[in-house]
């Protein structure tokens, strides 16, 4: 098997299978480890081995030194915390595809979004967040989005921290009801208000609240390396996204935006910087709205710079949009079902998008073992490899969820709980509102206004005080200035979510 003779380090994804069915463990199909930040596939029907194969390719990843992110939406990926089981299969296989196996867990940390499920916290503050991701989010129109981005420059103008949820909702009701704060800066509708609002409060329903706070997640964290020099395997759990789609995405989208602000430009490495895996990816597709499908796409394409490969898991190719599946390099496709005709059209197209090979690939595909797959990957010189009836290896880690002991050992013993597990509820836009509002009900008993610490300066500055348009206001502003130089970096996702938010406007 030529093409799959890499001289760089490589994932050794298994052996090739000869047409007769048999294994020949001196054809090895492997994946060149710098090859990984140019994304790839993992696609088969229910119970083909999908999983597997993401746990065989992260374990391996980690043990080269590259930090992995993985969402599991089934609960079955913390598996990778613990040494495999052996036994009779497992040694079968091994000596089947000339595999050392012997059990081995790798380094983890395990998240969850906002405390919901068991993991650290992952949270972001609103004003990071920013009106340009979350009106992608809400799916605002462009009137409603610029009224947002008005809301967060008012609110940052006038000392109202947002934070969370509850911030944001309070300062869009103090502005519908003192229309006047926003004199001189442009106006705010009382019907743009109110869809805004509802959308937000639909948006908390789904548990965002969660989701936005302190203390916020610094995206640095995902690019930990072990003292032996492994890379820290990140387990996003998430049980239940099913019902909180849109928290998922919010997440992501974030999480993406802020990767790519945050990390260098590499071009091609020699090793990827982090690799995500995207396990039951048709949930973040399934309904997702266009903007969101935009981001990703335009994501996927611009992150493998930063040296951040992605990696699809799901049922079927057609999961994922068309212009994301074809920016993926690596495929490693499992058996297909072909029981109804929309499975055989399913299957056709499968084929389709594969290059040309001796195999009978849609006879093939219905007949794949458990474990197995047709594999085509990119070469070092960045070619695709012919294609590959791969028996898989067996992961070194447990093929089965990890003992709720062994996981709330590791959260327990993380160098991230203390930095990220209890939430701070600071004083903000709604604590402050919510005072002053206090204040104009009790006249008779009202207490001299204190300044907290954390308050900054440019919050003494009275509404509207700047006449003219909103952007000559913003260029011009001494808070514009401030703010620029102080909050570069929020500055910064602030372009970069531009970039992301702008696409629709270029096509
Ligand atoms: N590479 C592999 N090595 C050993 N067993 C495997 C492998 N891939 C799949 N299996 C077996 O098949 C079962 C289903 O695999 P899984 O990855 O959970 O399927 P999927 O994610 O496609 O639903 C596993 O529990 C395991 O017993
Ligand atoms: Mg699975």
């Amino acid at each position: 098997m030529k093409g799959y003779d890499f001289e760089g380090p490589a994932l050794e994804l298994g052996a090739l299978v000869r047409d007769d069915g048999t294994a020949d463990p001196s054809a090895r199909v492997r994946i060149p480890v710098r090859m990984m930040n140019r994304h790839g596939l993992v696609a088969g029907a229910t119970g083909t081995g999908k999983t597997k194969t993401l746990q065989l390719m992260a374990e391996q990843l980690a043990g080269q030194g590259v930090p992995v992110f993985l969402a599991d939406v089934k609960g079955d990926l913390s598996g990778l915390a613990s040494p495999g089981k052996p036994g009779d299969r497992i040694a079968r296989r091994a000596a089947d595809v000339g595999q050392d196996w012997a059990p081995e867990g790798r380094a983890t940390e395990f998240f969850s979004l906002g405390g919901v499920g068991e993991g650290i916290p992952l949270r972001a503050t609103m004003s990071a967040f920013g009106p340009t991701l979350l009106s992608r989010v809400l799916e605002l129109n462009e009137t409603q989005e610029s009224s947002l981005g008005l809301i967060f420059y008012f609110a940052d103008t006038h000392g109202l921290p947002l934070l969370d949820l509850k911030d944001l909702i309070a300062v869009i009701r103090y502005l519908t009801d003192t229309p006047e704060a926003l004199s001189g800066i442009g106006g705010l509708s009382a019907s743009t208000a109110g869809v805004i609002l509802r959308a937000l409060v639909n948006f908390q329903a789904q548990g965002a609240e969660a989701f936005f706070g302190e203390p916020e997640f610094d995206v640095r964290d995902l690019l930990r390396t072990t003292r032996d020099g492994r890379g820290m395997i990140s387990i996003l759990e998430l049980p239940a996204v099913q019902e909180r789609p849109q928290l998922f995405s919010t997440f992501l989208m974030w999480l993406l935006a802020d990767l790519f602000e945050t990390l260098p430009e590499v071009g091609d490495p020699e090793k990827p910087s982090l690799v995500f895996f995207f396990d039951e990816a048709h949930l973040l597709f399934e309904g997702a709205s266009k903007a969101f499908l935009r981001s990703i796409t335009q994501t996927v394409r611009l992150i493998r710079s930063k040296g951040v490969g992605v990696f699809f898991v799901t049922q079927t190719p057609k999961d994922v949009p068309a212009d994301v599946l074809a920016q993926l390099g690596a495929r490693v496709q499992h058996a297909l079902r072909a029981f109804t005709p929309q499975d055989a059209k399913a299957l056709k197209a499968t084929v389709s998008t594969f290059p040309a090979s001796s195999y009978d690939l849609e006879r093939l595909l219905t007949e794949l073992g458990i474990g197995e797959a047709v594999v085509t990957v990119l070469s070092e010189t960045g070619a695709p490899t012919p294609v590959a009836w791969t028996r898989l290896r067996a992961p070194r880690s447990l093929m089965a969820p990890s003992a709720p002991a062994v996981v709330q050992g590791v959260i327990a013993a993380s160098p991230l709980l203390p930095k990220y597990g209890t939430a701070v509820d600071r004083q903000s836009a709604y604590e402050i509102l919510a005072a002053r509002l206090a204040r104009q009900q009790e006249p008779e008993q009202e207490a001299p206004a204190k300044r907290p610490a954390d308050r900054p300066e440019r919050s003494e500055r009275p509404a509207g005080a700047h006449p003219g348009s909103v952007l000559e206001e913003m260029l011009a502003s001494k808070e514009f200035r401030s703010l620029a130089r102080t909050a570069a970096t929020a500055l910064g996702r602030e372009i970069t979510r531009s970039i992301f938010g702008t696409a629709r406007r270029r096509r």
